[in-house]
């Protein structure tokens, strides 16, 4: 199968591309992006520059490299997508529905688009979240990822074809930094550990988000892609859990190796758009579907982080 993945500069597209490559074959995932992508994607594989808007653009790639599936990962975050919330609106909607036209008229075998726990909104439970719940988002973001988990359901149901989403958590890792995100405070609290011994966190310490390691991303990821279609009862909205944890448990657990680590607190808007979701996830249509099973805890993910980021702090990397 040739896969062609969109948004393959961005924080799981750069980690997905080369999982993928490993997976399919180098010359089988061909990355795309706006912008040019990291040196190790760009030298392992086929690579395209791709305006998602261009819809003609991403039809001739599809028959350049005879594309069956494709995973569409770019997208506005949801900060960037509050202060521009039109321009969120045109790339994520106008991306999505390209790439779902176009998988239908070159009848692709398989699509995958993430949605978010950003679909959900304050009125949404947010305990243990349930899969079947209210999705009423506040941000331009959420409604995005609503509207696209409908979107991409009606191409299922009206058209057969096969397409498959699961609904992010925030995603922490090492590698490219995310972009736009409210969830970002998990990651850059740890290169500023590890680069000054203290972190300003945009939001209070008593957050409490969902998250997900990177790894675990990438095998949630695969996995739902890979699985065997007669197994899934659902399509394009799972919810898949791995952690949660407040800001005050995440500091405590880099200070159990960092224990001068300081943490101070200045919330600003990110703080609203975080009150909106949930705490946590309910994922046992994941894990009863598709065998669905994280690996990380908080405590592994942290050893793990400050080690990767250390390592690249002294190789000058950042
Ligand atoms: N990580 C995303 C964000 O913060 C949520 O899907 O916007």
């Amino acid at each position: 199968m040739k896969i062609l993945i969109t948004g393959c500069a961005g924080q799981i597209g750069s980690e997905l591309t080369l999982e993928l490559r490993k997976i399919y074959g180098n010359e089988n995932i061909i990355a795309s992006d706006i912008k040019e992508a990291s040196k190790s994607i760009m030298k392992s594989g086929p690579f395209e520059l791709l305006n998602v808007l261009d819809k003609e653009a991403m039809r001739n790639i599809i028959h350049k490299h005879n594309i069956s599936g494709i995973f569409h990962l770019a997208a506005i975050l949801s900060a960037v997508g509050e202060k521009n919330p039109m321009f969120a609106w045109n790339i994520n909607m106008g991306g999505l529905i390209n790439v779902l036209e176009l998988g239908k008229e070159e009848k692709l075998e398989r699509i995958l688009c993430p949605s978010s726990i950003a679909a959900f909104g304050p009125e949404t439970p947010t305990e243990n979240t349930p899969q079947e719940t209210v999705l009423r988002p506040t941000t331009m973001y959420g409604i995005t990822k609503v509207a696209g988990e409908l979107l991409a359901n009606y191409y299922v149901q009206k058209y057969g074809m096969d397409v498959r989403g699961l609904r992010y958590p925030g995603i922490i890792s090492n590698g490219a930094l995310p972009g736009g995100g409210t969830t970002d405070y998990a990651v850059a609290i740890y290169y500023d550990a590890i680069k000054y011994g203290k972190y300003t966190c945009f939001v209070n310490a008593n957050t409490q988000l969902p998250m997900m390691y990177m790894p675990d991303c990438l095998k949630a990821t695969i996995d739902l892609f890979r699985a065997d279609k007669k197994d899934l009862k659902r399509f394009v909205d799972y919810n898949v859990g791995s952690m949660s944890f407040d800001v005050t448990e995440l500091a405590n657990s880099i200070k159990k190796y960092i224990p001068n680590f300081e943490i101070d607190y200045m919330p600003d808007y990110h703080q609203a758009i975080a009150d909106s979701w949930p705490n946590s996830v309910d994922d046992s249509c994941a894990r009863e579907e598709w065998g669905w099973k994280p690996s990380y805890n908080l405590d592994a993910m942290t050893q793990d982080m400050l080690k990767a980021i250390k390592i690249k702090l002294d190789k000058g990397e950042i």
